[in-house]
């Protein structure tokens, strides 16, 4: 089914000089950027974003971390792209991330994981919403 996911390359990506690696992954797996944006995440922003581990004992630096420099925010277009944005991505411990997966390829730590993948459609949907106006979402054909 063409689904669209929230993919969001975090603060350590940005700072690391990863974002050109990490897009480049999904081009060339044959996935769709259909809206990409540079941006500093609000507090209220991320508050929201983040709102199912407001209990978390890491939630507070969860917070000030995603807040402290820009992230890329996107959205990505493919048949069923979720589950397989997610595969790409791999474990959120990148220490149990699998070779070959971004998270394992590029990080060592839980709070510093390089790239947020959406987890199910209705969390995709939760999200785009959250970051992105229907104006700023671009339709448009690949070449076959
Ligand atoms: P993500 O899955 O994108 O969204 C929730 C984030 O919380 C997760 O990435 C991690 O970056 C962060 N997180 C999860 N568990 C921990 C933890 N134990 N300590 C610090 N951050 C965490």
């Amino acid at each position: 089914m063409m689904e669209r996911s929230f993919v969001m390359l975090k603060p350590d990506a940005v700072l690391r000089r990863l974002m050109g690696t990490v897009l480049t992954r999904f081009e060339e797996r044959g996935l769709k950027l259909v809206a990409v944006k540079m941006m500093n995440i609000s507090e209220e922003l991320a508050k929201e974003h983040y709102g199912e581990h407001k209990e978390k004992p890491f939630f507070n630096d969860l917070v000030s971390y995603i807040t402290s420099a820009p992230v890329l925010a996107m959205v990505i277009e493919g048949d069923d792209c979720i589950s397989l944005i997610r595969k790409m991505v791999g474990a959120t411990n990148p220490k149990e991330a699998d070779l070959g997966t971004i998270r394992g390829d590029y990080a060592l730590d839980t709070g510093r994981n390089i790239i947020h993948a959406s987890d199910s459609p209705a969390s995709a949907k939760r999200e785009i919403a959250l970051f992105f106006n229907d104006s700023e979402i671009n339709e448009y054909a690949l070449p076959d």
